[in-house]
């Protein structure tokens, strides 16, 4: 179903918050051959076409399969810095008030970078996006679950002296054979440094995941998570405890885990009381950024108070400080009383 221009505006500026994007995930692809020559790195590539054309995903894993051959190409400060701004450059003009973001440091230390290096990149982008924009963001560091779960022990050492500089810790990468009960001790001491927690869990693998993340793991957010309509007792609970689930409709469409937008559950769970909320997680691979994610939603006939409802539920998702949430909340209410027409 098309949607008029007002309709796509009003998404856009639809104050919101993202919950649920991998920085990585944001290099688009012009940027990455730029990288490769900025950094003489090589990847087995033809120029753009040739790339474009490997951005069809069968599945998790071949999605997964190009976005780590990509990410060599980041190797300084500067890039770090310079994919956090474009990042936050688009977030902007989604209408994001304030981003969460994972990054992936395994794989980074892995190609040889220092732990530091990363992190003083991010903070700077994120430095330069405040500036410029008075976006507000913070970082969470994300487990690769498909590499050895002493490399993720190896990470906490590194992340702990600067562990004050994280938001909270995550669970990325390839999902089945993975469950997150592996990783009961490096969340246990990710709480003990003061970390939010948060886990990908439900996206490919079986509901019986979340379960885990939940009870074995203690998240406070659910990412991705569709996968969880497969037990209804369990959504009754996470809606009972408010737990956020952080859906990302072209996501799950790119990487087959739906034939069509309109068959990602959001109605259902928030029908359930689920705290649904909509993101990106990897807009360079998937096709569009949050505002792009929240018209596809439109699109397929979620009314409006539905993806109001969702951006309400992003403000109260996150783990911003009381006060940034109650200004947040003034904002869409501003919002509300604007496009009260589209609402009715
Ligand atoms: N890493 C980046 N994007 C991911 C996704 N959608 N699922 C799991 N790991 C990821
Ligand atoms: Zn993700």
């Amino acid at each position: 179903m098309a949607i008029s221009t007002r309709i796509s505006q009003a998404l856009q500026s639809l104050p919101k918050t993202e919950l649920h994007l991998h920085i990585e995930g944001t290099l688009e692809p012009e940027l990455a051959l730029r990288m490769t020559e900025r950094n003489g790195v090589t990847l087995p590539f033809n120029g753009l076409d040739d790339l474009r054309s490997r951005y069809y995903f069968a599945d998790l894993q071949s999605f997964l399969d190009l976005y780590y051959q990509l990410m060599s190409v980041l190797r300084t400060r500067e890039d770090f810095s310079d994919l956090m701004f474009a990042y936050l450059t688009h977030a902007h003009k989604d209408g994001v008030r304030r981003a969460e973001i994972f990054f992936d440091p395994q794989v980074h230390m892995n190609n040889g970078l220092d732990y530091n290096l990363v992190l003083d990149g991010l903070q700077d982008g994120i430095a330069r996006g405040r500036d410029a924009y008075g976006i507000d963001a913070a970082l969470i560091l994300s487990v690769v679950r498909d590499l050895p779960v002493e490399s993720a022990q190896t990470l906490l050492d590194a992340a702990a002296p600067r562990a004050n500089e994280l938001l909270a810790i995550g669970l990325d990468s390839a999902e089945v054979g993975y469950p997150p009960e592996l990783f009961e001790q490096v969340y246990e001491r990710a709480a003990g440094m003061g970390l939010h927690l948060a886990a990908h869990a439900g996206e490919e693998g079986p509901s019986e995941y979340i379960r885990q993340a939940l009870d074995v793991l203690h998240v406070e957010r659910i990412d991705h998570g569709v996968r969880i309509v497969d037990d209804p007792a369990l959504v009754e609970r996470v809606a009972a405890e408010g737990i956020g689930l952080t859906v990302c409709p072209l996501s799950s469409l790119r990487l087959q885990v739906v034939d069509d937008v309109a068959n990602v559950p959001i109605r259902q769970l928030l029908d359930a009381g689920v705290r649904v909320t909509v993101n990106s997680d990897d807009p360079a691979y998937f096709g569009g950024y949050i505002a792009r994610n929240y018209t596809a939603l439109a699109e397929a006939g979620l009314p409006m108070e539905a993806l109001a409802t969702i951006a309400g539920n992003s403000i109260e998702a996150c783990f911003a400080p009381e006060e940034d949430k109650a200004a947040m909340r003034a904002e869409l209410d501003r919002w509300k009383a604007e496009y009260a027409d589209l609402l009715a």
